[in-house]
């Protein structure tokens, strides 16, 4: 996903620039640029690939000086990755005004013959080069100050952006609007900036505002002036970063990934313990008040990658200890599935970033049918979190590395409390049973930490399986939903090519692909399914395949034709995806390291896809 920011003030804008775009690489790019005012005018730097070749360029243009600019890292859109598609973009003949935007300008090749037919010639593929002629077509010869402008120009364009304008009308001046997309207005001492997120701008300030949707900012050194869709002046409330800057940086590890894997004690620990008081699970502040519980005929789990993992474990602990149908559902499959949603119904929509386009969109489709939403989110006064009818924050602190891990267990960690919650306001759990299962959430993260002790072991593993063309993840029930995220891991960082497959389905097809070396990773933690997946693991090891096994001390079968056995920490079995997950994580990071790849900014990803 694309990275905005932006600087207004009195000291030298582009180191600034610069630490905030190196602070924005997690989000994934391929190209980065920036445009400051100089000696020279309205100066554009920008070129394809990382930001050191960025750095690079700055330097050959002599590192000018200047108190106000704007920087972008993108993740293509419209246009491959190349210099001339990288943003900012010039606007005008004389390039008088220069954009950078994050999201998609749907309607961007009308504006664009619109404005070829005015005369504007077109530098790149873009859509945001259509954004930035539109400013300047609709700026030049008027007296009016840009924001009026950008509040016409934003009028004109159908589908998302966030954006980030310069004008040499006022070389001290951003203007910056969202739509669909996220945005903030950090506030310092003689300075202002703007930022897709806090953590690109974290080492200026702690304060921030945030644009909503159809809003206009000024930003100016000295003020803030926020106008809305009809240019009336806003107010807007103050928000303040909890966290501090060391939480988003490494830390000593080698990478955001592994120290996020050893912070899943701590992030699952934050999320639960608020919401466990005198031995009683309280979720009242997130919406879900046991009448709205008690009323629910169906819920719906709506995420997409990791996050719909999540929701599908919880699927199965709700179906279980609530008995009412749970479905979790791919979220831009939802959108068009024309779904059958009536206002008895909960749609839990689960977003680490709270800004995935498709689960916005679902989440929106799901409220206007009706339903009532509630957001398990990650980012504060995300766009999930804003617009969900009720919100239950993971609190597990800011997620750098694009492959989520603290954010997955987290969610988990939540599905479970609304599991208990939803049993318990439906008469199905007693006091005695919620005071048992506040004890085994609240001992959840010990659990997760003593999991955690398998590193050594899964490095050796990785060092052992790294050079495997594909890896196969076998498991039942909860085991499945739990060997699904354990697959995406490994392709998503080792471009190792993975399947998670329900053990009982493989001879349904897929074992054709078991072949001599095949490495197959079972997981059994559901003692009512040993036998079953035992047989599983025979059927592919008598093939050739080499198994590594990860189940509980509970398990007693024959596992001797394993490889390896990875045995983890006594927990209910319920919760069993918190620990099994832990190793599997670990495995997907030491073959990537073994594979030389980007861990923590793998290829062609985003950490929060904002388009569709
Ligand atoms: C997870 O490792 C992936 N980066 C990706 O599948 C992610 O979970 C998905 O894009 C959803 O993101 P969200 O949780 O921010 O909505």
């Amino acid at each position: 996903m694309c990275g905005i920011v932006g600087f207004t003030g009195q000291v030298n804008a582009l180191p600034i620039l610069m630490k905030g775009l190196y602070s924005l690489e997690y989000r994934g790019y391929d190209s980065a640029g920036i445009a400051a005012f100089t000696g020279h005018g309205l100066e554009v730097v920008k070129t394809k690939g990382r930001i050191v070749n960025l750095e690079e360029k700055i330097r050959e243009a002599g590192n000018p000086y200047s108190t106000c600019g704007i920087g972008h890292t993108r993740w293509a859109t419209h246009g491959s990755p190349s210099d001339r598609n990288s943003h900012p973009h010039l606007g005008g003949p004389d390039g008088k005004v220069a954009v950078v935007h994050n999201g998609i300008i749907e309607n961007y090749l009308f504006l664009r013959q619109q404005l070829e037919k005015h005369g504007y010639v077109f530098q790149s593929e873009t859509d945001t080069e259509t954004v930035a002629h539109l400013i300047d077509y609709l700026h030049t010869g008027r007296q009016e100050d840009l924001a009026q402008t950008v509040l016409k120009a934003v009028g004109l364009l159908r589908g998302s952006y966030a954006l980030g304008v310069v004008s040499m009308a006022d070389q001290q001046e951003i203007v910056a609007a969202r739509r669909d997309n996220p945005l903030i207005i950090g506030l310092g001492e003689g300075e202002n900036m703007i930022a897709s997120d806090i953590t690109a701008i974290i080492s200026r300030t702690r304060k921030y505002i945030i644009l909503d949707d159809n809003e206009v900012a000024v930003v100016r050194p000295d003020r803030v002036t926020v106008y809305n869709q009809l240019g009336d002046v806003v107010d807007k409330p103050v928000q303040e970063v909890s966290w501090d800057l060391s939480a988003a940086e490494k830390g000593g590890y080698a990478h955001f990934m592994l120290k996020e894997i050893m912070e899943q004690p701590r992030a699952v620990s934050d999320t639960v313990r608020p919401r466990i008081q005198d031995g009683h699970i309280m979720l009242e502040d997130s919406g879900l008040t046991d009448e709205r519980l008690r009323s629910i005929e169906h819920i719906h789990i709506i995420a997409c990658g990791s996050a719909l993992h999540a929701g599908m474990v919880g699927r199965a602990v709700i179906e279980d200890l609530c008995r009412v149908r749970c479905e979790a559902t791919v979220a831009s499959e939802f959108r068009y599935s024309n779904p059958i949603i009536s206002e008895k119904d909960l749609c839990i929509v689960i977003s680490q970033s709270g800004e995935t386009a498709d689960s916005l969109a679902a989440m929106r489709q799901a409220q206007a049918a009706g339903a009532f939403t509630v957001a398990i989110v990650n980012v504060v006064s995300s766009s999930i979190a804003r617009e969900a009818d009720g919100v239950l924050y993971t609190w597990a602190g800011p997620e750098i590395a694009v492959a989520t891990t603290k954010g997955y267990s987290a969610q988990l960690a939540a599905l479970y409390l609304i599991a208990a919650r939803t049993a318990l306001a439906r008469g199905l759990l007693g006091a005695d049973q919620e005071a048992e299962i506040c004890r085994d959430l609240l001992a959840l993260p010990e659990g997760i930490r003593q999991a955690l002790d398998c590193v050594k072991t899964m490095q050796c593993l990785a060092s052992l399986y790294s050079n495997r063309s594909s890896v196969f993840y076998l498991g039942r029930g909860l085991d499945y939903a739990a060997g699904m995220e354990a697959s995406l891991k490994l392709k998503e960082i080792s471009y190792v090519h993975s399947e998670a497959y329900a053990a009982g389905e493989l001879k349904h097809g897929t074992i054709s692909l078991i072949e001599e070396g095949t490495l197959v990773v079972a997981l059994a933690t559901q003692e009512r399914l040993f036998e079953k997946t035992v047989s599983n693991i025979r059927e592919v090891a008598s093939r050739g395949a080499e198994v590594i096994l990860v189940t509980t001390d509970e398990f007693d079968g024959d596992a001797s034709v394993c490889k390896s056995i990875i045995r983890l920490p006594t927990c209910p079995e319920r919760f069993s995806a918190s620990l099994s997950i832990i190793p599997l994580q670990l495995l997907a990071y030491y073959i990537a390291v073994e594979r030389s790849c980007d861990v923590d900014k793998p290829r062609n990803l985003a950490k929060s896809v904002t388009v569709e």
